[in-house]
């Protein structure tokens, strides 16, 4: 009989520590909702000690999400413990996840505590969390630099206090496959109580090994895999769940394990994360990279024709990539669109459809052809956004061999109409230069790209740029047919991101774990 591996999604926890990737509430709450449809076992909503924005949307999570294990991240201090609780107390299904480190070097130098010492206050922070829940998950951050026998002693004394799960995490990517899961056995064999505990893996990725030692761990005997969306996270990131999910899946023949993943939605739920964070997957990314699925080699193009099984080691469709993905066109009524949004997981009130169809009526009319991306692209413009300072309005923009390149552009600005004009060396310069006047940004503009999110000449045009003004970093993303649009929409949107990271200060590397 096969096992079931528990799938513990932490995108908006670790996830959302990726450089620039801060989402705001609602962001956070539409891909929870998304995630739920997914089949994660457990969501990690946040950190809610870090900051009175990371506090409320993991409440508003907990709150909305009723399929779903809701956890939120505590150190172990008291105080972190109770606001974690006061975050998710009211979820259908809370579970408290604690940490504290136990390798020396972090011992040492970060939280300057002898061994005896991290042990009484892991036992102690475990307790507690487990007077509001016994749904109580312990950590011991850099797990695998850690002392073996030290790291078995600290297990056995959290699962004694109450830890329902044990995490071993390699929080820094420093283990080999190998290596971590004879980790994993040795903390099997050698922790009396671990039966009683569900024994957890959490990778990252600073070698390009979280996926392998996730792997390794979980065929070592780990029973929870901690993962991200795309693999975002800290750094190089964490292990990325459409790996694992499909790993496990595709290789049923040797790992003889299960998980309650819909891999459906693994593709729907890669763009969302894509679309909100701001961060683009990697054309070449394992499952959800754009080339994932296609062959460019007449000989592999050729051999799929005949039997996709031969060069195709899984259907593109069992990730929720349809072979066909027009949906709808020009002709097609509120009533088609409504159906289709609901086929894609969206369920809007009418007036939140009727904005969005006028959407789609405009952009029918530039293209032939509606993708389901270009859809999302709609759904996260129009509905996933929270009310923001800067709405871009109007823009005209004249370049050419001769003229010198000059914008024109109206924003509302906190509702206020605002109108600007400037130059620059060209189009995209000047439209920049115009709204960095009339906000006021001293914003630098740090990265710029342009992708076609959908084939074709009249394919829409995906804008990303990334923002930094006194330390602070910011993502926009803007889609549009004309990619002049497109990059005013993604500087507009990352100067509202900027003004929310202002009013949303988080806990600075030096503060603790970020
Ligand atoms: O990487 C890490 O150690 C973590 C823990 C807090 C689980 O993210
Ligand atoms: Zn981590």
């Amino acid at each position: 009989m096969e096992d079931r591996v528990i799938i513990f999604d932490t995108t908006l926890r670790d996830g959302e520590q990726s450089p620039g990737a801060s989402m705001n509430a609602a962001e956070k709450l539409r891909l929870a909702h998304q995630l739920e449809r997914l089949g994660v076992d457990v969501l990690e909503a946040g950190f809610p000690a870090s900051s009175p924005g990371d506090f409320e949307s993991v409440r508003l999570i907990a709150d909305k999400i009723r399929n779903v294990q809701v956890t939120a991240l505590a150190r172990t201090s008291r105080n972190d413990i109770d606001t974690a609780w006061e975050a998710i107390r009211g979820a259908a299904a809370p579970r408290i996840h604690t940490f504290i480190a136990t390798s020396d070097i972090h011992l040492a130098h970060k939280l300057k505590m002898d061994r005896d010492q991290v042990i009484r206050e892991a036992i102690d922070a475990v307790r507690h969390a487990k007077g509001f829940t016994d749904n109580v998950e312990f950590s011991a951050e850099d797990g695998t630099r850690s002392d073996r026998d030290y790291l078995c002693k600290v297990f056995e004394a959290v699962i004694e206090a109450g830890a329902a799960t044990v995490n071993l995490p390699d929080t820094v990517g420093y283990a080999l496959p190998d290596e971590y899961a004879d980790l994993i056995r040795y903390v099997r064999d050698h922790t009396p109580n671990i039966h009683r505990a569900v024994l957890s893996v959490h990778c990252h990725n600073d070698l390009g090994l979280a996926t392998a030692n996730t792997l390794a761990g979980i065929r070592a005997g780990a029973r929870q895999a901690e993962v991200t969306i795309n693999g975002i996270g800290e750094r190089a990131g964490n292990t990325s769940l459409e790996e694992v999910v499909m790993a496990i899946r595709t290789r049923k023949d040797l790992v003889n394990l299960a998980t309650g993943i819909d891999s459906g939605q693994i593709h729907p739920t890669s763009r969302l994360t894509s679309m909100i964070t701001g961060i683009v997957v990697q054309p070449n990314k394992a499952i959800v990279g754009a080339n994932a699925f296609a062959h460019e080699a007449g000989i592999h193009q050729d051999g799929v024709l005949k039997n996709p099984m031969t060069y195709e080691i899984m259907a593109p469709e069992t990730v929720g990539l349809a072979r066909n993905r027009l949906v709808l066109g020009k002709h097609s009524g509120r009533h088609a669109f409504r159906d289709k949004l609901s086929q894609m997981g969206y369920d809007l009130s009418s007036e939140e459809l009727d904005r969005l169809f006028a959407r789609f009526k405009e952009l029918s009319d530039k293209r032939k052809e509606i993708l389901e991306e270009d859809i999302e692209v709609l759904v996260a413009e129009e509905i996933l956004r929270v009310p923001d300072q800067y709405e871009l309005t109007y823009l005209n923009v004249v370049s050419g061999t001769v003229e010198v390149p000059t914008a024109t552009v109206k924003l509302l600005i906190d509702g206020k109409e605002v109108k600007g004009a400037g130059f620059g060396v060209g189009p995209i310069d000047a439209t920049f230069n115009t709204i960095a006047k009339m906000t006021g940004s001293r914003s630098r503009l740090m990265r710029f790209s342009v992708n076609a999110i959908t084939g074709g000449m009249d394919a829409q045009g995906e804008v990303m740029v990334r923002l930094q003004e006194n330390g602070l970093v910011a993502l926009g993303k803007g889609a549009d047919p004309d990619i002049i649009t497109a990059s005013a929409k993604a500087y507009v949107n990352g100067l509202n991101r900027l003004e929310y990271l202002k009013q949303n200060p988080r806990l600075s590397p030096s503060e603790g774990l970020r």
